[in-house]
């Protein structure tokens, strides 16, 4: 089964029905496809677009039309700043979570940077939620946050904790938090797919590899924009959603991207894997799965273990992106680039 197929919309539409909803990072290459696939669907009372970049602001006011799609809000902020996320959650039914410093070697060169917007960002987000009384926060996170070994996948993993744990403080309130994970998402913003693009438009001589060996898990952007969605409608707190994903090789990729341009290996940079892991060892204790996705169950249920779905996976399960059983193979991959954004 592919993950496009599990993704029912009028569940999405039900759900979201007559609901305000805001997105933190709502300019990014995630934010746009997510409003666009909710406005779409018709069924928001608000769709808030909230970042810091009044560029961005305005470029998207003139995508989105507000005569076409009247329930858009504009909120600029910053993640950071508590007493403007406050303002921004007032009368807000679901926060999605999206805003982040994502690029590994930034978040080493200026740690505390990365910290403040990841970690203490995802706190005011909590802290915001829970005291506007807003009833589901799903926050996005990332494979690298699995093991981590830079200082963005750590910020992450802290950040899924922050979200996990704020059921605790919720208690009997009605917030719910939870997290998705996922792989490489094809054709954002820095990333590998446009930057190979570039490099053959300028007519390079070869495609840098960092090391022959490496691979990565990849999804689109509609696919975790519907991933997201859908995990949302399953989410009862707590849980991290990860979706099934295909696996390819970096050298497969540069070599369907550009058959006949040579590849020159350049090196693992610091901070990086050779393979990617989406559930580890350790988590598979609480781990379970499902058709599409794999969910870990926080140690500490929110709700009754009766209610869960999915089978537990067996002892010393691992979901990496070197052993994965699913592989992209060239059309997959040269569909999933014809989705980017262009
Ligand atoms: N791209 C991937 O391959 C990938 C894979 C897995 C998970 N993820 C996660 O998915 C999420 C979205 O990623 P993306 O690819 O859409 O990133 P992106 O294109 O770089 O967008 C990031 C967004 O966050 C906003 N932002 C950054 N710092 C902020 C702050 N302090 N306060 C408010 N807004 C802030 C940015 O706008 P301003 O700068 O204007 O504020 C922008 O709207 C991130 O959480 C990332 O970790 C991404």
């Amino acid at each position: 089964m592919t993950l496009l197929n599990t993704f029912r919309q009028d569940d999405i539409k039900d759900r979201l029905a007559g609901k305000s909803v805001l997105v933190t990072g709502g300019t990014g290459s995630f934010g746009k496809q997510f409003v666009r696939t909710v406005l779409e669907m018709g069924t928001v009372s608000r769709l808030i677009v909230f970042s810091r970049d009044e560029q961005k602001h305005f470029d998207m006011m003139r995508d989105f039309n507000d005569q076409k799609y009247p329930a858009i809000r504009y909120f600029l902020g910053d993640v950071r700043d508590l007493e403007r996320l406050q303002m921004a959650f007032r009368g807000v039914d679901i926060v999605i979570h999206a805003a982040a410093q994502k690029h590994v070697p930034l978040a080493e060169y200026n740690p505390t940077e990365c910290l403040r917007t990841n970690v203490w960002g995802a706190e005011n987000v909590v802290r915001a939620a829970l005291d506007n009384g807003v009833e589901a926060v799903m926050a996005l996170s990332t494979d690298k946050a699995v093991s981590p070994v830079n200082l963005y996948g750590a910020s992450k993993l802290a950040a899924e904790k922050v979200f996990v744990a704020a059921n605790n403080l919720s208690g009997q309130g009605k917030t719910r938090f939870g997290a998705v994970r996922y792989g490489n998402v094809v054709g954002s913003k820095g990333s590998v797919v446009p930057f190979f693009r570039s490099l053959i438009a300028q007519n390079a001589d070869h495609l840098p590899i960092t090391d022959a060996r490496m691979t990565r898990f990849w999804i689109t952007l509609q696919q975790g924009v519907n991933f997201v969605l859908s995990s949302l409608c399953r989410m009862r707190g707590g849980e991290i959603f990860i979706p099934k994903i295909p696996s390819m090789k970096m050298t497969e990729l540069a070599r369907t991207m550009a058959p006949d341009l040579p590849q020159k290996m350049v090196g693992i940079r610091p901070g990086e894997k050779l393979h990617e892991v989406m559930v580890n060892e350790e988590e598979a204790r609480t781990t379970v799965e499902l058709a599409d996705r794999y969910v870990i169950h926080p140690m500490l249920s929110y709700w009754s273990e009766a209610e869960s779905e999915g089978t537990p996976v067996p002892e010393g399960f691992r979901y990496a992106s070197d052993t994965n059983d699913w592989w992209l193979s060239e059309p997959e991959l040269l569909g999933m680039i014809s989705q980017m954004e262009l």
